[in-house]
């Protein structure tokens, strides 16, 4: 078994032909077995051993030879956790899989190589024995089932207010806190949802607390990472980013402090950072990222109280009750629009822009309907050429200094004839006026409403996805954890 990616395959493929080995695939793993047939000695460790000296890339492999209760696995760059049983072992590239059987697990580090039979564990690294500590899972089985949900991505939208009000209530330990309160200059890394939730606070950081925030993608940064100075922050749900991970390496070796925001305890990028804030959103199993976005915003809104020294702690310590409300939302209307549709734009202002961002991603990356977020003063500025009747707008119209501009962008668009639907406070009597549909959310605090707003999205993406069929928790090309580049 291999994950990763060997970025020499084609060498080692056409060295291993000229000396007589016939392939049966395309695929980079097969060179792997090949190597491992060739130093083949009667002694399995060694083969591996020595055919890890050939690989350039990544890779979390398993080796196991037929007949034989021994199984090889070595890391690189490509998470592998060890589940520890009675008599048994477990190896799996996360945790989840590993809760059905045990509770206690190990990570191995990169470089690592293990050699595993059912009463004996021996762990490798740089050819010397070495001890990992086993760790018990903050995570129990019962996460991992459907709880009488049709998907693990509605029963993860339906956590949210739990996962958010426990991350909030978790806090931050002393040491982050202090990484936190002197931190100069801040950056932020992460990739997909986890880039979308660092916008988000930017937009909130700079607005309600004037820290300058800088944000960067995580797969751009390895290649333009420009001046570096002050505080890194990695953004993952999984912890296990190729992207993620490598942006905060780099940022190690220019002696930046680290700080990891993660989900999953014992993930890679908790091994590389200073320190780590623990998202509480326990596992989430749909690939689409849900209540890990709104943890992820727990955690982050958690730093932009702290620096305005506790301003916001009463809107933090209800807003799980808002996220509540918003859950048993009848979104039908919208939902028979999009379903129709090839074509969305999601549009918002401010921290509401990478809202519609993430509302965009979340609906193409279940449904298939191709949706792009906007700025909404954007639209003008190339998209209006592709607004059709049956393109519908998704606007998020906010109260507060955008409303107005909101408002007339959204009479911009249905000039255009294309179908809005309105997100806006209860109580608004514009918006039901001039959008097709008007979706009201609570009229609460700007921290809360990037939330509410939010939750609606996913329930538009997720009810869109049933309504098409989609395969909702599994949506074709996608992995949960991207661990490659
Ligand atoms: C979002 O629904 C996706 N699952 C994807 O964009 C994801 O957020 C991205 O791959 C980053 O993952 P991470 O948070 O585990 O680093």
């Amino acid at each position: 078994m291999h994950n990763g990616v060997i970025e020499n395959y084609s060498d080692l493929k056409r060295e291993l032909e000229e000396r007589g080995h016939v392939f049966r695939s395309e695929t980079d793993t097969e060179a792997i077995a090949h190597l491992i047939e060739e130093h083949y000695d009667g002694d399995l460790l060694a083969a591996v051993n020595a055919t890890l000296s050939h690989l350039q890339g990544s890779y979390a492999l398993l080796v196991i030879m037929e007949d034989t209760e021994r199984i090889i696995a070595a890391r690189n760059a490509s998470p592998i956790v060890l589940g520890v049983g009675d008599s048994e072992f477990f190896a799996a590239s996360d945790l989840t899989p590993l809760l059905d059987y045990t509770e206690r697990v190990i990570y191995l580090d990169d470089g690592d190589v293990a050699d595993i039979t059912p009463d004996r564990l021996d762990i490798y690294h740089e050819g010397q024995k070495v001890e990992r500590p086993v760790e018990l899972v903050n995570w129990c089985v019962e996460d991992t089932r459907k709880g009488g949900f049709d998907h693990y991505m509605l029963k993860e939208i339906f956590e949210q207010p739990q996962s958010f009000y426990e991350t909030i209530r978790a806090g931050v330990d002393e040491g982050v806190r202090r990484m936190l309160m002197d931190a100069g200059e801040i950056t932020l890394v992460a990739c997909g949802t986890s880039y979308h939730t660092t916008l988000v606070f930017k937009y909130l950081a700079e607005s309600l607390c004037n820290i300058p925030i800088r944000i960067e993608m995580g797969s751009e940064f390895k290649y333009f990472t420009g001046p570096l100075r002050g505080l890194v922050i990695a953004v993952s749900q999984s912890g296990e980013t190729t992207d993620t991970i490598a942006a905060l390496n780099m940022a190690k070796a220019r002696n930046c402090p680290t700080l990891a925001i993660t989900n999953v305890q014992g993930s890679t990028l908790t091994r590389v950072a200073d320190r780590t804030l623990l998202m509480r959103a326990g596992p989430e199993i749909g690939v689409a990222a849900t209540k890990s976005y709104t943890a992820q915003l727990a955690a982050l809104i958690q730093i932009i109280n702290l620096r305005c020294e506790g301003m916001f702690n009463d809107i933090l310590s209800h807003a799980h009750l808002a996220i509540g409300d918003i859950l048993l939302y009848d979104v039908e209307d919208a939902v028979a629009l999009c379903s129709q549709a090839d074509h969305a734009f999601f549009i918002g202002r401010g921290p509401f822009y990478p809202v519609a961002m993430e509302g965009a991603l979340k609906m193409k990356e279940i449904s298939y309907v191709h949706a792009e977020g906007y700025a909404a003063g954007e639209l003008k500025h190339g998209p209006f050429a592709l607004l059709t009747p049956e393109t519908p707008v998704i606007a998020i119209c906010a109260p507060g200094s955008t409303y107005n501009v909101m408002v007339s962008n959204v009479k911009e668009v249905k000039a255009r004839r294309a179908p809005v639907i309105a997100l806006g406070v209860e109580g608004d009597t514009e918006l039901p006026e001039i959008a097709d549909i008007f979706i009201p959310i609570p009229d609460t605090h700007l921290l809360v409403q990037v939330l509410t707003a939010s939750v609606v999205l996913q329930l538009l993406a997720y009810h869109t996805a049933c309504a098409l069929g989609r395969d909702v928790d599994r949506p074709r090309n996608l992995a949960k954890s991207v661990t490659v580049e």
